[in-house]
């Protein structure tokens, strides 16, 4: 007798005769439709999406699922975007640290992230591509541009997906150090990656991967340019009000071309002790971006860093920027960086102190493809 099931309640009183259970059936039949209708909408939907992502973004849609975030906010995100967290999230997401002192017994291989802070395009990829190729368990590429700038790159190319969710950036201004922090914060998500490198689009490798592994990850010091200089444009620029996070004493000046491994990497991004200060008190003629890293490290990590840059600049030129090489002079400059410098390497003192260098121009390409080419320099 009692056949509608117990939410419909047409059972329970027992008394209902045969016009309440026929009202129950009718009623239960109308429900199931309309479940049912709504599955099919729902599942249609779920599908229709699935197209149009699996279309215009699989990467960018697998990579943000990867991380935790189930759903792709498709109006807002870059197909290319490796996540699709805000600056707060992100930043915290990669703050975490692990407490255990070793990593399980697996099969890990360590990696270098390199990161390319770029305006827009990369014209000295090819050299890259050639210099990565065969080394694809050791890297992961990270890629800062302008929002909205896309990458055009075959799908095949390791710059391929791996842009990070951008925002504006001047020189000399914290949205410089911010683009950093965001670098880092991806490229630290991926617990792989053990030093990190910041590039820019004028940057070329020096030596083989090989041998680029092997100086960075047997460093025991991490590598940032960061000197005391006592004139207007280094200790010029300092602001007693930075007090007492920061005294005159501590302050320093370096390039924003850093190496960190993944111990300061974590601090950088971390920090809320001196980011307020030099947010509010390194404004140009303060160049952040000059100041911010070297000076926070030197505080907290003197013996951790080298102070010293293993990205090359030629200061030779003269004048207020580094020189830069085309066509006639990038082979040249490129040979003689490659050796004669002193600098300290794991406490022994050595010749051998840079393996990158900028800033080369979009037609030194060629040049150098042909040189390394010639030497079999990346073979
Ligand atoms: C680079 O190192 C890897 C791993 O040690 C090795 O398998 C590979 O043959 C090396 N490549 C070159 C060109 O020496
Ligand atoms: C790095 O290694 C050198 C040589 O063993 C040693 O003198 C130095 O103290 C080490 N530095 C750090 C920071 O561990």
């Amino acid at each position: 007798m009692i056949e509608s099931p117990r939410w419909i309640g047409g059972g329970r009183h027992g008394s209902g005769g045969r016009i309440s259970t026929k009202l129950s059936r009718a009623i239960n039949f109308v429900l199931i439709l309309g479940a049912g209708m709504m599955l099919g909408v729902f599942l249609t939907l779920q599908f229709l999406s699935y197209l149009r992502l699996g279309i215009l973004s699989p990467r960018g849609a697998r990579i943000s699922q990867r991380h935790g975030r189930g759903v792709l906010d498709y109006e807002d995100a870059n197909p290319y975007y490796l996540n699709v967290m805000e600056d707060e999230e992100l930043l915290w997401s990669a703050s975490m640290v692990h407490r255990r002192p070793k990593p399980p017994e697996v099969v890990r291989i360590p990696k270098i992230a390199f990161m390319f802070l770029a305006v827009g395009p990369l014209p000295l990829a090819p050299l890259w591509e050639m210099y990565f190729k065969g080394n694809e368990d050791r890297y992961n590429i990270y890629v800062h541009s302008l929002p909205g700038y896309n990458l055009e790159v075959e799908q095949t190319s390791p710059f391929f997906g791996r842009h990070v969710r951008s925002q504006a950036t001047k020189w000399g201004d914290l949205s410089m150090c911010d683009a950093e922090r965001r670098l880092l914060a991806n490229a630290l998500l991926d617990q792989d990656n053990e030093r990190f490198v910041l590039l820019s689009e004028t940057c070329v490798p020096l030596w083989t991967f090989n041998f680029t592994y092997d100086y960075l990850m047997k460093s025991n010091q991490s590598f940032v340019g960061a000197f005391d200089d006592p004139g207007p444009v280094g200790r010029g620029r300092y602001d007693e009000r930075m007090l007492p996070e920061v005294s005159i004493e501590q302050w320093r000046k370096g390039s924003q071309w850093f190496e960190v491994d993944r111990e300061l990497a974590t601090y950088i991004v971390s920090d809320v002790k001196y980011y307020p200060k030099f947010r509010d008190f390194c404004k140009p003629i303060c160049y952040v971006d000059e100041h911010y890293i070297p000076t926070m490290l030197n505080i907290e990590f003197p013996k951790k860093v080298a102070m010293r840059s293993v990205t090359a600049v030629d200061w030779t030129k003269g004048g207020a920027h580094p020189g830069e090489f085309g066509k006639d002079d990038a082979v040249e400059f490129y040979q003689r960086i490659r050796s004669g410098h002193d600098c300290t390497y794991n406490g022994e003192s050595g010749h051998l102190c840079f393996i990158f260098a900028r800033k080369f121009l979009p037609e030194s390409l060629e040049p150098l493809l042909a040189r390394n080419i010639k030497h079999r320099e990346f073979g």
